[in-house]
């Protein structure tokens, strides 16, 4: 079947290169708005009878992009697509996963809840799953979760030596353990405590040796900066030699890089699952493996 690689322009990198490795078809769509506001979109080539895979990561414009994603997807069906699948390497909306207050909103369902109606199948890469166990416990459609895991660890081995692997939470563990194997070096875990969205703090709870190592935090996030600063402020502290830090997703809002220089970290590196100048591992071969089986 014929495979029309397109975008909502968050990710348009990433889509060239992948629809240029599978020697498909690319086109972008035209995304505007009229003066009122309302949303105008365009696709340019036929999906008639094709595939069409919207490649569109959620940051930036979480909102936006959920907005563009759903209305380019039923566009695609209208224009008489056979299948439409998001690839979404930041999928947003995921960490609020409870209603943490009374009469907040689970967003993560709603959000699913939308795609689940106007996609046939979502791709995603290191979904922020805390409470959910799977994006089964959301999605209807087939939903394939991808890591960059093994690209992280091999950054690591390629560029750090006389490492450990820093997760800044418990959350963070799943990823923290997984690249120390990879890399074959001690990992230790942080025990974090949020007061707010701004507010955290952090304790060693697998006490490691940091002394003179050099410290790589890593996390599936990066948002405001916090969680990591408050771990390289403990890995400064027990003596670590240099202190990176690695996120699959380098949301890094507001002052989130000054805050990070000023605890102590000597690089951020992140995928380019959301583009940004700390971007040093591409996560391009991922997508194409996993949109290979489409073809
Ligand atoms: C939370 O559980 C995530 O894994 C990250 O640790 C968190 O989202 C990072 O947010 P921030 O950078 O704002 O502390």
């Amino acid at each position: 079947m014929s495979l029309m690689i397109t975008t909502c322009g968050n990710s348009d990198n990433i889509a060239r290169k992948v629809a240029k490795q599978l020697k498909a078809e690319f086109s972008p769509l035209t995304i505007a708005t009229f003066p009122d506001g309302d949303l105008y979109l365009k696709f340019h080539k036929e999906p008639k009878g094709k595939t069409v895979v919207i490649i569109q990561s959620f940051q930036p414009s979480p909102d936006q992009s959920l907005f563009d994603v759903v209305f380019a997807a039923e566009t695609a069906k209208d224009l008489g697509a056979k299948k439409v699948i998001l690839a979404a390497p930041y999928l947003a909306y995921m960490r609020q996963d409870k209603r943490f207050h009374p009469g907040e909103c689970i967003s993560s369902r709603v959000m699913a809840k939308l795609l689940n109606n106007s996609i046939d199948k979502i791709i995603t890469i290191d979904p922020h799953l805390h409470r959910y166990r799977s994006l089964k416990e959301i999605f209807t459609i087939p939903a394939v979760k991808l890591s960059a895991n093994g690209l992280m660890g091999d950054y690591i081995k390629k560029h750090f030596s006389k490492e450990v692997i820093v997760g800044p939470d418990w959350e963070s563990y799943q990823w923290a353990e997984e690249i120390a194997k990879h890399v074959q070096v001690h990992a230790t875990v942080l025990k974090k405590t949020r007061f707010s969205s701004r507010h955290v703090e952090v304790k060693m709870i697998h006490p490691i040796e940091i002394k003179g190592k050099n410290a790589v935090i890593v996390d599936d996030i990066i948002s405001t900066g916090h969680t990591i600063a408050e771990a390289a402020k403990d890995a400064r502290k027990k003596g670590a030699k240099n202190i990176y830090a690695i996120g699959v997703h380098g949301l890094l809002v507001e002052n989130a890089m000054e805050k990070l220089k000023k605890a102590g970290v000597t690089k951020v590196i992140t995928t380019n699952c959301i583009e940004h100048p700390t971007n040093g591992i591409d996560i391009t071969p991922l997508l194409v493996e996993a949109l290979r089986k489409e073809k």
